[in-house]
């Protein structure tokens, strides 16, 4: 067992990313079923800024604690094991798991309230002590800095082309996935998308990112600025068929666009709300009307349990699929790293660099 040791810790009010503070506090030595982890790399998702400038509302069952350290999703090495743990030894590499009661099935509020960097302390921190399940082995051919984006970013993606097939029983191959934006969880459904021989169809607002989306198997882009009717380019590239999975990760501006190009059957994997979460009156559509017209299948995603995330580094694994990462930055720089993501600027993930 390890001695009592200090962490270095960045911290939230959930009054915005200027104003996180570093910190220092005293590590909890790990219980009889737990790991005590040493942190080597944090990756950053759209929602561990939204919590900390204090605009994650709509899950009700996520209620933060006090000084909440952020961020779910990280890599790290294991630096003691308490008595009774038998999966794990000091040395191993592992990543969190950002739900960490959520181990198999469907999402429940109980999950969400067990949630790491949300609900609970999160892993923007030095040390961490993990229950022994709640972890997953870090796959080998990974870097840190690659590995640590595959919890939210790579298992929402698994979960939106896979989560309706049982589990063991991936699919994809033949049908269009339209992938909205070239953030984190697009960027892995790209990569995801392609390994599973489907045909991908990518939309940003740059066309840089979208050449970079080219150059990673994108089959079709669409410049959603310059082509503000996008869903009418959905329907010509698909020959009026339209795309059998979406990741609607736009929301408010995007969700109606995505009801007009979604094939007959289709799935729209609400995903997101990167254009607002309120619908404007003029955008409002009647959901009834535009689902059966097209015999759709609109699913409220969040995130997947443990056993699809192993499924979905396994397939990673077998496929080398690495998590595109824009730019790291060092552990002192969290407010510059959070800040660059919120702007909007990157293509795929950010990450921060907390064991340098
Ligand atoms: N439900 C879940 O389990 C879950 C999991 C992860 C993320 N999310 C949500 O999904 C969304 C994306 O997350 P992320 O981590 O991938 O975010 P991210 O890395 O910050 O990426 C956001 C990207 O969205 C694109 N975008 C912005 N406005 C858009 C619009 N009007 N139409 C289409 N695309 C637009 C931009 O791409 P371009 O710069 O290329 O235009 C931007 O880079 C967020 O709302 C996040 O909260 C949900």
């Amino acid at each position: 067992m390890a001695s009592e040791r200090k962490t270095r810790q960045w911290e939230t009010d959930l009054d915005g990313i200027q104003k996180l503070r570093f910190a220092e506090s005293i590590v909890r030595l790990p219980a009889s079923d737990e790991i005590l982890v040493k942190v080597a790399a944090v990756s950053l998702n759209y929602k561990d800024a939204e919590i900390i400038n204090g605009l994650f509302k709509h899950h009700k069952s996520m209620v933060a604690v006090p000084n909440l350290v952020p961020c779910s999703d990280s890599c790290g090495q294991v630096v003691a094991v308490g008595d009774a743990v038998t999966k794990w030894k000091v040395g191993d590499r592992i990543l969190s798991v950002s739900y960490p009661t959520y181990l198999t099935g469907p999402q429940h509020p109980k999950y969400l309230r067990t949630s790491i960097g949300s609900a609970n302390h999160g892993c923007l921190t030095e040390y961490r002590t993990f229950k022994e399940t709640a972890v997953v082995a870090c796959p080998s051919y990974l870097t840190n800095e690659e590995a640590c984006n595959m919890q939210v970013a790579g298992t929402t993606a698994w979960m939106a082309i896979n989560g309706m097939r049982p589990l063991g029983q991936p699919g994809g191959k033949g049908e269009t996935i339209l992938l909205q934006g070239t953030g984190g969880v697009s960027i892995m459904g790209l990569l995801i998308g392609k390994a599973s021989g489907a045909e991908t169809i990518l939309t940003s607002s740059s066309d840089e990112k979208l050449q970079r989306g080219k150059d990673l198997g994108a089959d079709h882009l669409i410049n959603y600025r310059k082509t503000p009717n996008w869903d009418e380019e959905v329907l010509r590239l698909t020959s009026g068929k339209g795309a059998d999975i979406i990741f609607e990760n736009g929301g408010a501006l995007t969700t109606p666009k995505s009801f007009n190009c979604v094939a007959f059957g289709g799935l729209i994997n609400a995903i997101g709300y990167v254009s607002g979460k309120i619908d404007p009156p003029d955008e409002r559509l009647n959901i009834n009307v535009s689902a059966l017209s097209r015999n759709m299948t609109i699913k409220g995603l969040i995130n997947g349990p443990r056993d699809r995330f192993q499924e979905m580094l396994d397939f990673c694994a077998k496929h080398e699929i690495r998590p595109v990462v824009d730019k790291t930055f060092p552990f002192e720089q969290a407010r510059e790293a959070l800040q660059y993501m919120w702007d909007g600027a990157h293509f795929g993930k950010v990450v921060i660099n907390v064991a340098q």
